[in-house]
């Protein structure tokens, strides 16, 4: 365990140092006495790959959470850090965070409105206060409906070919319009859980456009970074895929690890570093917005999907897997080092669409979240078509939106619809994706010999349902 001795060397080292750094919070111009103390210091963690002055402040933070009394100058100095750069203060996060409905969660249970409601429809006027439309909406079977995978799905007749699949109000979809919130729920036919919830829908997930609209810029903007490094999952379709977090290595290797995503040889080590830490914000971002907008059922769902299992928070080769994470509004940095990180599975799409098929996935729910939606100079699509995600066993379609998160269950058969290219206009997401292959992988490792938690390190997400950090 190399690295828990490192962390303790660190933790003395910075616990011998307690009276310099208080003394760095009166005056903290004494660039020198910075220097000597990151010079010093064992290199561990984030302060390993960054090795400097904030970069040892919250490394300082993480480990010092024992010893109230330095915990609590580190924090003072990383805040007088933040505020002095292009940093956010504690103030304008705060402020940031509450305009955005991001402090806490949803706190909203369909299931528990369902049962406590007298009828369905007062249930769907509880939600409905809420904005959302409650639906109720069975499901069928692929086969009952002759669906099968590999098939093309359009919207627009014009397009259709031998193998597509016409996904209109006529053909029986429920198309959910862009401005509208919506969650499906089927019965289930039991007494305890008589609903379940299939599909859900949340518009405009940041609050007010003016507000969420430099957040989006910068989500648009580190979907296109990363798409334009990072190896594409998914060549032989239209647009991008493109992953972060753990995977299974190639085909032939099966080797559970943090992916090698980057498919740029001649990528700094900075840039790398770089480009991950925004990913990771951008990630854990939608995490948030996830435990602050769903019902409490779909974080609740990732939870136990992961039950009892190691999961680490989200990190990459560059950046370990820790606490911490951030993001840029207008200009300015936003760091939230105590906050909780996202899953340690994502991914970012740009163009991407796919015909008919399932993923694999050992939780009901696969969140997408669109960032932008940019159509084509000359459309030849009627407005609100084309690239839009769709279930063909719950027959609905959700027209895409920037600031939309989606909720489907990806074992069922779904897939985007797909007109063909310069047709359909192009959108951005992110998505939260736990695969059954690394489901396994991890079950299968704990307790093996040979399980040396490299690919572990740092703390394990023990409580998926966290939000991390209450400012
Ligand atoms: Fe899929």
């Amino acid at each position: 365990m190399v690295r828990g001795t490192h962390k303790n060397a660190f933790r003395e080292y910075v616990t011998s140092k307690a009276a310099g750094l208080s003394a760095l919070l009166a005056d903290p111009l004494l660039g020198e006495v910075k220097a000597a103390l990151v010079d010093g210091a064992p290199r561990v963690g984030n302060f390993q790959v960054h090795g400097t002055w904030p970069a040892f402040l919250q490394e300082a933070l993480r480990t010092c959470s024992g010893n109230p009394e330095l915990h609590s100058v580190v924090m003072a100095l990383l805040e007088k850090e933040q505020s002095s750069a292009s940093s956010a203060t504690h103030h304008e996060k705060r402020r940031l965070l509450r305009g955005l409905g991001l402090l806490g969660t949803s706190g909203y249970s369909v299931g528990k409105i369902l049962a406590e409601s007298p009828s369905f429809d007062a249930a769907a006027a509880v939600l409905k206060a809420r904005g959302i439309k409650l639906i109720a909406r069975s499901r069928r079977t692929a086969s009952d409906l002759g669906y099968k995978r590999g098939y093309q799905l359009v919207e627009d007749p014009a397009y259709m070919t031998a193998k597509s699949i016409l996904c209109t109000e006529d053909e029986g979809f429920y198309v959910i319009p862009p401005g509208e919130s919506a969650v499906f729920v089927s019965g289930t036919g039991t007494e305890t859980d008589p609903y379940v919830i299939e599909l859900a829908v949340i518009r405009n997930c940041l609050g007010e456009e003016a507000f969420a609209a430099p957040l989006l810029a910068w989500l648009d903007a580190v979907i296109h970074a990363a798409v334009g490094v990072r190896r594409n999952q998914r060549p032989n379709q239209p647009g991008a895929m493109v992953q972060i977090g753990l995977n299974m290595g190639p085909r032939h290797a099966r080797v559970l690890g943090w992916g090698k995503s980057f498919n740029k040889p001649n990528l700094s080590q900075e840039e790398m570093t770089a480009q991950d830490t925004d990913f990771i914000g951008a990630q854990s971002l939608l995490w948030l917005l996830i435990n602050s907008n769903f019902p409490t059922e779909v974080p609740a769902a990732f939870a136990a999907g992961v039950a009892g299992l190691p999961y680490p928070a989200l990190g990459t080769q560059n950046v370990p897997s820790e606490m911490g994470f951030s993001f840029e509004y207008d200009g300015k940095d936003y760091n939230f080092t105590q906050a909780g990180r996202a899953p340690p599975e994502g991914i970012a799409l740009l163009g991407f669409r796919m015909g008919s098929h399932t993923d694999d996935s050992p939780v009901p729910f696969t969140v997408i979240m669109t960032c932008s939606r940019e159509d084509p100079k000359a459309p030849a699509l009627a407005p609100g078509l084309g690239a839009n995600l769709v279930d063909l066993t719950l027959k609905t379609v959700v027209q895409a939106a920037p600031a939309t998160l989606m909720a489907f269950n990806s074992n069922k058969l779904h897939g985007t619809t797909n007109h063909g290219a310069g047709i359909d206009p192009t959108n951005s997401g992110l998505g939260i994706f736990l695969t059954k292959r690394v489901h396994d992988a991890i079950r299968d490792a704990v307790g093996k010999s040979g399980y040396d938690g490299v690919v572990y390190a740092g703390a394990p997400i023990t409580d998926l349902s966290g939000n991390g950090e209450q400012p």
